[in-house]
């Protein structure tokens, strides 16, 4: 009767790892699926701690991506060499290792020990292979009930190992990919920039402004990565404009500037067009609609106030301010003093409020030295939320 209960135990634990699985599909945050694994799996398997590795871009360390136990936020910053101790001979050979008593093992690494305060005693270490190369390895501490590990846990282990050999091998051409979606991204940003000399760099100062506000607005990493991209390609539908009405210094006529405007219509028209659309949806509207204003008085579909979507409303207060900051060939720009000043006489006007104290909050907090707060709060925040 206990062995009929211990199957439907563990039957019911299996179930739950599945259903971790199954998140793999829609979740690609990859370390909070690798950690509900781990969890499943020492529990399954029955161990103390658990630890997954993943050998780094560089292919030159091994790094703990998730980890369970009591000792796991110790571990969780440990970087391995290549080849250090058992994980680094596992990753190294392809295969795994079942030892009985570590401390007299040969390959025994013990500074993870040393550093997280932890002792091991028995340990089953399995490689997280595809397609024949081993992208890390999954190590499980310190059999519980009895005092080995089995050679049945090895094989349970190798089978779990595959499915999250999978799902890491999956993420890390997703990571890849959207690098170079990334890529491709600024480079037509750049290239649009280049056109005219007075607007060089403008969509990577407009998206860096933009990315300062959100952080300033308590924006969550993966919608401040889509405003990111919205802002770099807010003015992607000047690529149809003309060169002599684009560059013209002023004196625009009526017909000209209505041929301006157009790009708000076209960068969205050709954002519609491009894939995957699901990754553009904010970019696509943020073309659209980066130069409405809150009192209507906007373009290209006169929306008010909160008709205006969230992003291109902070793209709109950037846009503005790197506009009327930035040199053109008939005037010196203003300072960004003078800037912040517009904006707040603009305030609730033509700008969203909220979005410009958080702004001006950020421009009195580097005395208007734009380069000293760029300094504190670079783009890596952006990179790390990939
Ligand atoms: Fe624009």
């Amino acid at each position: 009767m206990t062995q009929i209960k211990d199957l439907e135990y563990k039957v019911q634990e299996l179930l739950n790892l599945l259903e971790a699985f199954k998140q793999l599909n829609s979740n690609i945050e990859i370390d909070e699926v690798f950690q509900n694994i781990l969890l499943q799996m020492v529990q399954v398997i029955g161990a103390e701690a658990g630890t997954l590795w993943v050998v780094n871009s560089d292919k030159q360390n091994v790094e703990a991506v998730a980890a369970y136990g009591p000792t796991s936020s110790a571990i969780l910053n440990i970087k391995l060499a290549k080849k250090e101790g058992i994980v680094g001979k596992v990753i190294e050979t392809g295969q795994a290792e079942l030892i009985e008593n570590v401390a007299e093992h040969a390959d025994w690494a013990n500074r993870v020990d040393v550093s997280s305060g932890f002792v091991t005693k028995s340990m089953i270490t399995v490689p997280l292979k595809v397609k024949g190369t081993v992208l890390g390895a999954l190590q499980l501490l310190n059999k519980k009930t009895v005092a080995f590990f089995s050679e049945q846990d090895i094989t349970l282990a190798l089978a779990l190992a595959s499915q999250s050999a999978l799902a890491l091998h999956n993420s890390q051409m997703y990571d890849e990919l959207y690098r170079m979606f990334l890529s491709m991204i600024r480079t037509l940003a750049k290239v649009l920039d280049a056109r005219d000399p007075y607007t060089a760099g403008h969509s990577e100062r407009v998206a860096k402004y933009s990315l300062w506000i959100a952080k300033k607005l308590g924006m969550a990493g993966g919608a401040s990565d889509e405003l990111y991209k919205a802002a770099l390609l807010h003015d992607i539908g000047k690529i149809g404009i003309p060169d002599d009405i684009l560059r013209k210094p002023s004196g625009l006529t009526k017909i000209e500037y209505e041929t301006i405007k157009q790009h708000t219509i076209i960068g969205a028209d050709i954002l519609s067009n491009m894939e995957p659309k699901s990754a553009l949806v904010h970019a696509i509207q943020t073309a659209r609609s980066h130069h409405e204003r809150l009192d209507g008085t906007g373009y290209p579909d006169q929306l008010k106030g909160e008709e205006i979507p969230w992003f291109a409303r902070i793209v709109g207060v950037a846009d503005a301010f790197d506009a009327m900051t930035t040199a053109r060939s008939y005037s010196k720009g203003m300072s960004f003093k003078d800037g912040a000043a517009e904006l707040l006489r603009c305030r609730n006007i033509l700008f969203d409020a909220n979005i410009v104290d958080a702004f001006v909050a950020i421009l009195e907090e580097c005395s208007y030295q734009v380069d000293k707060y760029e300094a504190g709060n670079g783009e890596s925040n952006f990179y790390g939320s990939v």
